[in-house]
């Protein structure tokens, strides 16, 4: 995911496009850069980093024009530095573009270009538009656009300037999103309306298969690839600023919460080729998984509960022994690891400092190190010996939630990818493969209830009310038993993280070897108690907690009458899927409560005092 935008009018267009990145950023923010048409010539300005970055580079050397197109990044082809960065320009310095999306056929345009002498700069798919543009070029910009349009395949939105052509950009989009604002005497046009809504409420939405002619002296023209024009009608954004970048969610987190069916569909779709598991970039040979003997992995919070759920998935289904550290704990603990050791490294960001000093360590000791990670060409996707990336796009709430589904699904995949290398897929084969491509449809499904019944905003009020009028001694208490457990740690994280309220986390057989003591009136106790091998077990500690007058708040299978006779205050309904697959579902009540909680307590959700989303100190 990437931002772009474009202007043209009378304002300093670097100004504009720098303002409109920073409402952008939430769609990348390894790189960002602009293009402006100043004196008759293109002058670039591209730094690797968040915004900030080029904004200082730009006090120093300011750009001005009144013609200009502008990028933030999220990498997808090429690691993020100053070269990858957009815009890109063509070979003669005449065309600029700014490109969200992905040519699925670069390499070979890419190639025929190179026969023509078109040399390329960067590691990108984005730069080929530039050069291809550029050879369909012959005196009018809407037409070599159209002509490159014709050879280009996958999905993407562009916006193209040339210098011969001030006043001018044209635009295309093919899937990925583009909206064009009408201004007075100035015009716009970016993914997303947040980065222009400042300027213009007008605004047309262009469709798949359109581009877009903007032009100072002619105002906005249309066209379908086939060049024929397309009358549109503007129409006016009533949305103010701060809900627009959201999407029109509330807070980020809500709205990453709401995304995991859409992350969870991509990673499927781009992983399971042919009922087998592909991971393209994965550099490690499948000969390494049939050698190892046991594997460790090492992350922290969140990342480091997705680890202990791949444990449980990797022995079940591998029968490799797994053990699972934190990694300020593994880098100091003399870990025994060796070249017989593969060590799974996770993490969203790719730049946690304990997670990477775990990984050097890993590495110091002869084992081979496997990343998973979110984050493009991060430091650990670097310099581990082989990275699986989630792309679960970029998450900037703090309180992670669909990195944790994401890399929960890598994890699901590696297992199968593991265990089919070592013949030992049996009983997991193909229906393993189908049945992970239900959940997000299932999880989709179960989302679109929830909002419907709004039963867990309203549970959190309950609380919120509860917590005062006990004089605020309560707490959560959260058990779980086998493949949930790491959720029962994750929905306790969550909540302590965003409502302050202290909250544990326990295998529900360890109750009685001490969170018993806890359990008086005060504190709620969330019990995960879908239909399992252990269910029997979960409700009867439901019953010791009843006996002794908890609250008992519980997520259960759809449709269980008896966890509901047993006594349930609250209960929390997922549908039915095999047990391995019910963590994805099993979490998403435990993130929605965790988020109306800290709601009710009006607290800031997206940017919890004394956290960080990336923590990059020791
Ligand atoms: C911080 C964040 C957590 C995250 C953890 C690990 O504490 O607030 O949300 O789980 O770091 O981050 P990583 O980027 O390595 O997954």
């Amino acid at each position: 995911m990437c931002g772009v935008i474009g202007y043209i009018g009378y304002r300093n267009a670097t100004d504009v496009i720098l303002k409109g990145l920073s409402r952008l950023e939430y769609r990348g923010y390894d790189s960002a850069g602009v293009a402006v048409l100043a004196d008759g010539e293109i002058e670039t300005l591209k730094r690797q980093g968040k915004l900030a970055v080029l904004k200082e580079e730009l006090d120093k050397h300011p750009i001005r024009g009144n013609t200009g197109i502008g990028h933030t990044r999220w990498a997808t082809h090429g690691v993020p530095n100053d070269t990858n960065a957009h815009p890109h320009l063509d070979i003669h310095g005449c065309i600029a573009i700014v490109h969200n999306g992905i040519i699925e056929n670069y390499q070979e345009l890419k190639q025929a270009l190179q026969k023509k002498g078109y040399k390329f700069a960067s590691d990108t798919d984005s730069e080929t538009i530039a050069h291809l543009v550029s050879s369909e070029y012959k005196g009018d910009l809407l037409e070599a656009v159209k002509k490159a349009a014709a050879k280009l395949k996958g999905s993407f939105a562009a916006a193209v300037i040339h210098k011969g052509e001030p006043g001018r950009i044209v635009g295309i989009r093919l899937d990925s999103p583009m909206v064009v604002g009408l201004g007075t005497n100035e015009f716009f046009i970016a993914s997303d309306i947040p980065a222009i809504l400042e300027y213009t409420k007008n605004v047309i939405y262009l469709e798949n298969g359109e581009m877009v002619d903007i032009s100072l002296a002619k105002g906005v023209s249309i066209y379908g690839l086939d060049g024929k024009e397309r009358k549109k009608k503007a129409v006016t954004i009533k949305w103010d600023i701060s809900q627009a970048e959201k999407g029109g969610y509330k807070h980020f987190m809500l709205k990453e919460i709401f995304e995991q069916p859409t992350v969870l569909h991509k990673i499927f779709g781009e992983r399971i080729k042919k009922g087998n598991v592909v991971f393209d970039e994965l550099a490690i040979k499948p000969a390494v998984f049939k050698k190892i003997k046991n594997i460790a992995v090492v992350a922290c919070g969140t990342a480091y509960h997705a680890g202990l759920t791949g444990k449980y998935l990797l022995e079940k289904v591998t029968r490799i022994p797994v053990w699972v550290d934190q990694a300020s704990e593994f880098r100091y603990r003399d870990p025994i690891v060796n070249k017989d050791t593969l060590v799974i490294v996770v993490s969203q960001s790719g730049e946690t400092a304990d997670t990477l000093a775990g990984l050097r360590e890993a590495k110091r000791r002869g084992a081979k190190v496997l990343a998973i990670c979110n984050v493009l060409g991060s430091t650990i996707a670097r310099e581990a010996d082989g990275v699986i990336y989630t792309h679960a796009g970029p998450e900037i709430a703090v309180a992670s939630t669909k990195a944790y589904t994401a890399q929960i699904a890598i994890f699901q995949l590696l297992t199968y990818y593991i265990a089919k290398e070592r013949g030992t897929v049996k009983g997991v084969d193909k229906g393993f493969l189908q049945g992970l491509k239900k959940i997000p449809h299932i999880m989709d499904e179960m989302l679109k209830e929830y909002e419907k019944e709004n039963k867990i905003s309203y549970y959190a009020t309950k609380f919120h009310e509860y917590y005062h009028a006990r004089n605020n001694k309560s707490c959560f208490l959260y058990l779980a038993r086998n493949v949930n457990y790491p959720n029962a740690l994750e929905g306790a994280l969550k909540l302590k993280e965003i409502s302050y309220i202290c909250a544990e986390g326990y295998p529900a057989g360890e109750m009685k070897h001490g969170p018993i003591a806890l359990i008086d009136e005060n504190p709620w106790v969330v019990c995960l108690a879908i239909k399992s091998d252990t269910y029997d077990k979960m409700l009867s500690n439901i019953q010791e907690i009843k006996a002794r007058d908890g609250i008992v708040i519980a997520v259960v299978s759809k449709g269980d009458k008896l966890a509901k006779e047993k006594s349930i205050n609250y209960a929390m309904e997922v549908p039915v899927v095999p047990e391995i697959f019910s963590p994805f579902l099993v979490v998403v009540p435990l993130q929605l409560l965790a988020y109306y909680v800290g709601r009710a307590f009006g607290y800031d959700i997206d940017k919890p005092r004394n956290l960080a989303k990336s923590v990059t100190v020791e």
